[in-house]
């Protein structure tokens, strides 16, 4: 894969039954010459390098380990979307995983489970200046995480307190070089966070600089991925982490206001 070519090498990129073709812009129906002036392409075949763009809104929640916390965060963020009146899309890409209704949730959910079906939701969606377009991950796909992490304007990758978790952290951070890592289920407790935070600063090093505040350990997040959709008293926090994301873009609540005529 090249940034500098803004595009991506043919070639299929395999893990756990999730294939990834390089050239997708054909299988997605296009067939024009996507090194045209102002061909758009697919995302996934001709990358824009979207850090660039003023319009693209898109979050990818990445990571080698499973169970950090890619999925409940997504959900989170999205719900907190929801609650301050900002349009989401949640997209699945896990294979693993089932997709959840979007009835009971103040986003739509969508199926990017199989790939072509994901390049059509990112070009379709990826360019839209009013939602906001985040994409739920799968642990131990690092082909996967690299060639989203090239449509992301933000990549997360959220990561729990062991040595273990800390080791993969530090491991996704250096292969992803934009990408921000999230402690998750961080400890509030004063000892037991002063030693999280010594382990954490001995593991990072240089990269310190590219870590977000902690998210604690929080009651109910679990209703997020329910079918019944989140639990009241999460609102609150999945507010304050939806805010926090929007800055670290650069965005904030008024960046998805219609101008007044
Ligand atoms: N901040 C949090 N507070 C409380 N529970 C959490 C928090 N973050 C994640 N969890 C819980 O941790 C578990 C694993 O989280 P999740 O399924 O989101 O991980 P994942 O990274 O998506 O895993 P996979 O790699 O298998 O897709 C879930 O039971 C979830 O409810
Ligand atoms: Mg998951």
């Amino acid at each position: 894969m090249c940034r500098a070519g803004r595009r991506v090498e043919a070639g299929c990129l395999r893990t756990d039954g999730f294939s990834w073709s390089g050239g997708e812009h054909h299988a997605t129906g296009c067939h024009s010459d996507p090194d045209r002036p102002g061909h758009r392409g697919s995302r996934l075949s001709s990358f824009p390098d979207p850090r660039g763009s003023a319009v693209s809104r898109t979050v990818v929640f990445a990571g080698d380990k499973g169970g950090s916390g890619k999925t409940t965060t997504s959900h989170a963020l999205c719900h907190g979307l929801g609650m301050h009146g900002v349009r989401s899309i949640h997209v699945t890409t896990d294979p693993r995983r089932l997709v959840l209704p979007a009835d009971s949730r103040r986003y739509a959910t969508v199926d990017g489970r199989e790939v072509r079906q994901l390049a059509r939701v990112i070009d379709q969606l990826a360019n839209r200046d009013d939602v906001v377009l985040v994409i739920d991950g799968g642990g131990g796909r690092p082909e996967v995480d690299a060639v989203l992490s090239k449509v992301a304007d933000l990549t997360v990758i959220p990561f729990l307190h062991s040595a273990e978790d800390l080791r993969v952290a530090v491991a996704d951070l250096q292969r992803l070089s934009h990408a921000y890592g999230l402690p998750n289920r961080w400890p509030t407790q004063t000892w037991a966070k002063a030693a999280a935070e010594k382990e954490l600063t001995k593991a990072m090093g240089d990269l310190g600089s590219r870590l977000m505040s902690p998210l604690p350990e929080i009651n109910g997040l679990i209703t997020l991925v329910s079918e019944e959709g989140a639990n009241a008293r999460i609102n609150g926090q999945c507010k304050a982490f939806a805010l926090r994301i929007l800055e670290r873009m650069g965005l904030n609540l008024f960046s998805f206001r219609a101008p007044a005529a």
